[in-house]
């Protein structure tokens, strides 16, 4: 629908859900892209890395083959495409640093970023909130896509043009029941989108979000059946959303017919951000 020939995407967190999605439709829509995960199939440290990252759901996808950041690669060179994959953990700010140089002078620019690295795999109220697991929410949620908005910045500005997209979520807008990190999370990122709004028009650079609602992917498969029968029924729409449906979004933030579009917290979610009963 959207041309996107010429362009250089960079995707966060593409080894699977909405940011493999989102660098298949990219390409689908003429970019090269180069996608970018913690987890990379043929990485003989996928264990250890996945231990690190303290997620649970990082390390049942290292060991049951649930990672497919090179596969997705191959898939869009088959595209014939410009197509990369890059072990990159977005809380390590040197390392996406020189990633998004390297993309710059291998591929010529770096135009559109898609920051959908992020971990919600976790819940509990106030009192049940570990300290530690809040961090590291801060940590991969917030503060990894400031570090990409950082590496990229040069290079769009350079050129006079860019595409910040960002991931969000409902519970950013209204709060999360036994959700807080990642509601609050996920605000701060709507708060760092709207201020590169602002610093970036002068440079073209757009800076938008979108608002994903209950959308199944493998993290959010992770949540126990209750919680996804109660969030169906307080979606509009009364299913899930798909990935596409996100990806969709984002080549439209990502094209030429979105360049007077920006600040914006785009809601895909069915109605899950609309009263409804
Ligand atoms: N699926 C939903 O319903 C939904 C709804 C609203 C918002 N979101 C947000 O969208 C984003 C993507 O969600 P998803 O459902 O695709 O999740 P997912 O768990 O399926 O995928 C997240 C990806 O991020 C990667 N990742 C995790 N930590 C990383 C790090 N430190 N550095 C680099 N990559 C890292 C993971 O390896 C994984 O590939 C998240 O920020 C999530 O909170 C998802």
């Amino acid at each position: 629908m959207f041309d996107l020939s010429g362009r250089v995407a960079v995707v966060t967190g593409a080894s699977r859900g909405l940011g493999r999605a989102d660098a298949l439709a990219l390409a689908r829509a003429g970019a090269d892209v180069v996608l970018t995960d913690l987890l990379t199939e043929s990485d003989p440290e996928i264990e250890r890395v996945a231990v690190r990252s303290e997620s649970v759901m990082a390390q049942v996808m290292a060991s049951q083959g649930g990672v497919h950041t090179e596969a997705t690669a191959a898939e869009i060179a088959r595209m014939g495409r410009r197509s990369r994959a890059v072990q990159l953990d977005v809380t390590d700010r040197q390392r996406v640093r020189e990633v998004f140089d390297q993309v710059a002078e291998e591929f010529g620019s770096l135009d559109i970023l898609v920051s959908s690295a992020g971990v919600s795999d976790h819940r509990g109220q106030i009192m049940d909130l570990s300290p530690e697991l809040w961090r590291r929410d801060l940590d991969v949620n917030l503060t990894g896509a400031f570090n990409c908005t950082q590496a990229a910045w040069p290079h769009m500005r350079a050129r006079g043009y860019g595409r910040l997209i960002y991931k969000s979520t409902v519970s950013a807008l209204q709060g999360g029941f036994g959700d807080a990190s990642v509601a609050a999370t996920s605000a701060g990122v709507l708060g760092l989108m709207r201020s590169m709004a602002l610093e970036g028009a002068r440079h073209r650079i757009t800076s938008n979000a979108v608002v994903a609602g209950a959308i199944e992917t493998e993290g959010f498969r992770t949540s126990p059946p209750s919680v996804v029968d109660r969030m169906v029924l307080r979606t509009a729409m009364r299913e899930l959303g798909r990935p596409e449906d996100i990806a969709a979004a984002v080549c439209y933030l990502a094209s030429p017919e979105a360049a007077y579009v920006t600040g914006i917290a785009l809601p895909v979610a069915g109605g899950l951000d609309l009263f409804t009963f």
